[in-house]
């Protein structure tokens, strides 16, 4: 399992079958240009002890290139007919190991899969290999209408061969990721695995149309990557939509969408304290500032959204209208305990108000931007059925009291709306 890798992914005394040293070679060079999406190895004939110790009955072992801690790595999904494992190698490692099961014959068919090629390798019962390539489709941009994936699948990470990823420039021509966006690479990685797991237990686990908005969407780094999920990974039916109050922003991420003439996804210019969908069923804000987070939040409840996320960003309002009760005096003296103060209560309002409007929230760590050390989120996921509000409007009620809040504008557009109680 941990032989040295050669550049062409052979073991270092290299495979006797030519035919696997082409796949392997193959395999080599689609890792190294970013182009590869996927190897299967199918038909498992038993006998290696490190795979057996897995499990009885291997169906498939499922591979796919992923970055972690910004380094390459592959992730191998060994499917058993009642579980899964996924073992996340380094690159190296990962290669050295297929290359070892490929050598002595385990599996008897893999697929390389790329952007433009499927290479296949079969081996006969007698041990003789042979290599076969075949073109493939364009990657389908459009949507489809497939079947809903099992669960295990929708938290997939992301491949770095996907095209938005080059266009965007978190990767290069060869598909490499560019170092300097490692950072955001992970946080893209991180999002999807937050919107997946939501997913999976909101009413939306089973549909296979879902329409996102995504509110102060800046460059749309996450944007494409949950539209670029949706389709490509879930094979959804995906409608996605950034709304960016600044056009030059628009203008380049309606360019990245004709480039790749992706479907089911737009961007709009437009404020999100004015805009006005129809019915969707995921609100994405991430850092939209200060009160913007209240209007998107205000907006995803009107519009019925299924999950709320967003990441706020600024906390003005409800600052200088903070008493210092007793005893938190001598503590909210400190302008930095008071900003954090502030930036509390209000999260934690907001978090109340989602709940009274019938979701279940939570507030979590995310990982920060590059541009801000802001790293919280609130999730909320629609209940299936309303629960009574009158204990978390006691309880709105009485941090508003306790630290003399009048005003906040999640709450007054609730009500404005009659969502909640006057
Ligand atoms: C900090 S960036 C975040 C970008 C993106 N959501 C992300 O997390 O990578 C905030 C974006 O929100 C936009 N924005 C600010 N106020 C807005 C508003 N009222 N309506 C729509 N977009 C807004 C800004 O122009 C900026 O591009």
């Amino acid at each position: 399992m941990t032989a040295p890798v050669m550049a062409t992914a052979a073991p270092a005394d290299g495979p006797s079958d030519p035919s696997v040293a082409r796949f392997l070679q193959r395999l080599g060079a689609a890792l190294s240009q970013g182009q590869c999406e996927q190897v299967l190895l199918v038909a498992y004939q038993g006998g290696r002890p490190d795979i057996d110790a897995l499990g009885t009955s291997l169906q498939r072992l499922m591979v796919r290139p992923v970055v972690l801690k910004g380094q390459p790595h592959l992730s191998l999904v060994y499917r058993f007919p009642t579980k899964d494992i996924t073992k996340n190698l380094p690159e190296a490692e990962a290669i050295s190991a297929l290359a070892d099961c490929l050598c002595t014959g385990a599996f008897r068919n893999a697929h390389l899969f790329t952007p433009t090629e499927e290479v296949q390798l079969a081996v006969s019962k007698k041990g003789k290999a042979s290599l076969r390539v075949g073109r493939r489709a364009a990657t389908p941009a459009q949507p489809t209408a497939a079947p809903v994936q099992h669960n295990r699948e929708k938290h997939r990470l992301l491949a770095l061969s996907r095209p938005f990823l080059r266009e965007l420039g978190v990767t290069d021509a060869q598909g490499q990721l560019i170092p300097a966006m490692s950072r955001k690479w992970k946080q893209i990685n991180k999002f999807i695995e937050v919107l997946g797991a939501a997913l999976e237990r909101s009413a939306l686990a089973q549909q296979p149309a879902i329409h996102v908005v995504d509110f102060g969407s800046g460059k749309g780094y996450l944007t494409f990557a949950v539209h670029d999920w949706l389709t490509h990974t879930l094979q959804r039916q995906a409608r996605v939509t950034g709304v960016e109050l600044r056009d030059e922003l628009v203008q380049l991420c309606q360019r990245v969408i004709d480039t790749l003439h992706l479907q089911g996804m737009a961007y709009e210019q437009g404020d999100v304290r004015h805009y006005h969908p129809e019915a969707l069923d995921v609100m994405i804000a991430l850092h939209a500032c200060d009160t913007a987070t209240d209007h998107a939040i205000h907006l995803g409840i009107r519009a019925g959204a299924q999950i709320i996320l967003c990441s706020p960003c600024c906390h003005k309002e409800v600052r200088p209208q903070l008493l210092s009760p007793h005893p938190l005096r001598p503590l909210l003296k400190h302008g930095i305990h008071q900003a954090q103060e502030a930036e509390m209560l209000t999260d934690g309002l907001r978090a109340l108000l989602l709940e009274a409007a019938g979701y279940d929230t939570q507030v979590f760590e995310f990982i920060s931007l590059e541009h801000t050390n802001k790293n919280k989120m609130i999730l909320a996921v629609k209940r299936p059925q309303a629960r009574d509000l009158g204990e978390v409007a006691a309880q709105i009620h009485d941090l508003k009291s306790f630290y003399g809040v009048q005003q906040q504008c999640l709450e007054a557009l609730l009500r404005a709306d009659g969502l909640l109680p006057a």
